[in-house]
């Protein structure tokens, strides 16, 4: 399980203690870290470990029955809507009008990509008995926004799916996954905290807790996933728009964003008002003229050396991600913002995290005193990480999905609540009354 963090742990060392190290190795540690990942299959069930060139020694496998390091080894099972009453709500709403192809755009897309490439997974298992996980498929972000289903409805719904399900039961949810796309995050299942609590969430945003008194996230049990990007930058070919050279580029840096009376971004704007010339930060609206269309927006993203990315309604925000489609450094100012994959990715070779509280003429001097060439660099190295944000097919080796499979196999749990849970010399799993272990009673107040 230690693998894939004490291989990189052991090349990013390299770069951060040796600070006398050049460039050039340090782009070395990274093109190590990039290739240990890309040139890992994640879909080859076969692949052997101990042929691998990090020096880490390999269980024996007669206890090595599952996955280990980089290779996978576990089976997923996927709800059908067919299967559990109720289910079918959360997908499509009460009339069942809202349609996935139609939850599939914008930013919280990965609600149904995920749950599309699950379905075509080889992981995937139709036996629920053979299950390490399971994926409650749910669209509820979409759904909302649609008028589909309202709070308490999908409170409601929820918790009479759960109540459905005897696997969720058995483990307490901890073997079961949900997505939630937005920043309110679970929260968008209003008793979450009762009902989900031990089960694993995909979900962009991190820890917040300045609108809410908990957080939804649990950095130890839940995964960060990227946001969604637009396909025409990232599947399509040609793509939408493309990269401008450097000489090119008019500005310095960029916000393309609504204000949505965000200190940070409204900083912005009156920075740009200051500094014209260096920062494009418009005032944008909703809709009218003030709006830009889908491909105005990247014709402009792509048309400065750094691209802004504050803080808006919370704290994760896709223009971090699509950065990286234009070819621009990314410049995070949200101070809370959680990335995806931490143990693969360098995000200090790739992007910069300025302090939300600093934004000002220091950070325009501060950007401006970057070489071109350093600024190449940077964004080289980003063009090789940037597979790691598509929601590409299994079969491409480095995707998001990818990187969601490999957090998900260090989730597999055998023993699901382990004060409850014994086993004997022959593999029978018993419960404290040394019966069979599947009487267990959860935690939470299911019906
Ligand atoms: C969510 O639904 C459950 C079951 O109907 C109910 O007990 C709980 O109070 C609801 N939560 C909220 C916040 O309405
Ligand atoms: C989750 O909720 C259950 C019951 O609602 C509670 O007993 C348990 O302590 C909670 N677990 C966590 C990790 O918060
Ligand atoms: C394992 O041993 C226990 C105690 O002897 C017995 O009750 C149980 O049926 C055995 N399980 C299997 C799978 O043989």
């Amino acid at each position: 399980m230690a693998t894939i963090n004490s291989g990189n742990k052991t090349t990013r060392s390299h770069s951060h203690h040796h600070t006398s190290f050049t460039r050039v190795h340090q782009i070395a540690a990274l093109a190590l870290v990039a290739a240990t990942f890309f040139l890992t299959r994640l879909f080859d069930h076969s692949l052997a470990p101990c042929s691998d060139a990090n020096h880490y020694t390999t269980p024996d496998d007669t206890v090595r029955s599952r996955g280990y390091g980089r290779h996978l080894n576990f089976n997923i099972y996927v709800y059908d809507k067919d299967e559990i009453d109720g289910l079918q709500l959360l997908l499509s709403g009460r009339d069942g009008k809202i349609s996935a192809d139609a939850c599939v755009k914008g930013q919280w897309g990965t609600q149904v990509k995920i749950h599309r490439l699950l379905l075509q997974s080889t992981y995937r298992t139709r036996k629920k008995e053979e299950a390490d996980l399971f994926f409650v498929p749910s669209y509820v972000k979409c759904v909302r926004m649609m008028g589909g289903l309202s709070d308490k409805e999908i409170n409601q719904t929820y918790v009479k799916v759960l109540s459905q399900m005897p696997y969720f039961r058995l483990s307490g949810g901890r073997n079961h996954i949900f997505v939630f796309p937005s920043g309110a995050g679970a929260h968008l299942f209003k008793s979450w905290a009762t009902y989900i609590n031990r089960s694993i969430i995909l979900t962009p945003e991190g820890d917040r807790t300045d609108k809410r008194d908990i957080s939804a996230f649990n950095t130890w049990k839940d995964i960060i996933i990227p946001g969604n990007i637009d396909d025409g930058m990232t599947i399509n070919n040609p793509r939408l728009v493309d990269p401008l050279p450097l000489s090119r580029r008019k500005y310095l840096a960029n916000y393309l964003g609504r204000a949505q009376g965000k200190i940070g971004r409204l900083r912005l704007i009156e920075l740009a008002k200051e500094y014209p010339a260096k920062l494009e930060s418009p005032v944008l609206k909703f809709s009218g003229p003030e709006k830009l269309g889908k491909r105005d927006y990247f014709l402009h993203l792509r048309n400065a050396k750094f691209c802004l990315a504050p803080r808006g309604e919370s704290s994760w925000t896709l223009r971090f991600y699509e950065s990286f489609f234009v070819e621009c450094v990314p410049v995070i100012l949200s101070d809370q913002v959680e990335l995806p994959f931490q143990d693969v990715v360098d995000y200090s070779q790739i992007s910069i995290k300025w302090p939300s509280t600093r934004i000002g003429k220091e950070l325009l001097d501060y950007l401006e005193s970057i070489s071109d060439y350093e600024i190449e660099e940077m964004i080289a190295r980003g063009r090789r990480v940037r597979c790691l944000w598509v929601y590409a097919t299994e079969s491409e080796s480095c995707s998001a999905f990818s990187g969601i499979l490999g957090e998900l196999q260090k989730k597999v749990r055998q023993f699901h609540q382990s004060a409850e849970t014994f086993w004997l010399h022959n593999g029978s799993l018993v419960s404290r009354d040394l019966v069979e272990f599947s009487k267990w009673k959860p935690p939470m107040p299911l019906p």
